[in-house]
């Protein structure tokens, strides 16, 4: 039997009450692939993670997990089955400790032993947040938080983890580390599905892409293609020559 792809959308239209901001999206993410969804501010990158978790509702069209409908569900119920997401700006709670924000990403959870080693596996994906595990979230530096952010998304166990913008905010060389650990996890297993204006840094990583253009999907393929396609060149990756030509 195919298994169905872990996430999936058929001709998916989203509105913000009269105004229609996604038109006629379709895509496939299937098990263990890094896709990227790339395109300019305002485009609707955000809107398609918020129209999967369920925030905006989906005026036309079928948006799956594993096959299942999850378009029309409640947000928890959306989450409970396999969804998790590192919102854009992070997001930690800044008052809380590292474990107490950790912690929160288990909440739908009651699999105790499940969630303890999934902890372990956190604290040697991200040394750094086992020694501050007692500190307070707002005390963490932006790479630190960024972890944290992760860490909290990966307790939940997801079958596909959802990425806003990881690069926003973060200086040149903690871009490079935050690719690198999105990459990481991607290798050891989960899915990712991940949204970004840095068009070059995503598609070092990814798989495939899909490119946003107000609301619409303008171009699909894989990562390599779209480094070397003529209108991704010209309006997202500022002509930078990192396609070798075919020989
Ligand atoms: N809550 C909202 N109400 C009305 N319009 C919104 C809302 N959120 C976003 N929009 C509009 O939807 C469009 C896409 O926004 P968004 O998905 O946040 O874009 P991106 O993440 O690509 O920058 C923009 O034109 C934005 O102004
Ligand atoms: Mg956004």
């Amino acid at each position: 039997m195919i298994e169905p792809p872990i996430l999936e959308f058929k001709n998916v239209d989203t509105y913000y009450g009269n105004i229609q901001v996604l038109y006629d999206i379709n895509l496939k993410i299937y098990k263990g692939e890094l896709v990227c969804l790339l395109g300019g501010n305002a485009s609707g990158k955000s809107t398609t993670l918020k129209t999967i978790l369920g925030v905006c509702k989906v005026n036309k069209g079928e948006v799956k997990l594993n096959g299942e409908r999850i378009d029309g569900k409640p947000t928890k119920q959306i989450i409970s089955k396999g969804v998790a997401i590192v919102p854009e700006n992070r997001r930690i709670f800044p008052r809380m400790t590292v474990l107490e924000n950790l912690e929160l990403g288990a909440y739908l959870r009651n699999d105790p032993e499940g969630v303890k080693k999934d902890m372990e596996k956190i604290f040697e994906l991200f040394p750094r947040l086992k020694e501050r595990i007692n500190q307070a979230g707002i005390t963490l530096s932006g790479g630190e938080q960024q972890m944290l952010a992760m860490g909290r998304a990966l307790l939940s166990n997801p079958d596909v983890l959802l990425m806003d913008e990881p690069s926003m905010g973060l200086s040149p060389l903690l871009v490079d580390q935050q690719f690198e650990l999105i990459q990481k996890v991607n290798r050891q297993g989960t899915t990712v599905f991940m949204v970004e204006q840095n068009a070059n840094m995503a598609l070092s990583i990814a798989d495939r892409g899909y490119v946003l253009q107000t609301g619409s999907i303008v171009l699909s393929d894989t990562a390599k293609n779209l480094l070397c396609n003529e209108m991704m060149q010209e309006a997202y990756l500022g002509g930078a020559d990192v396609c070798e030509t075919p020989v």
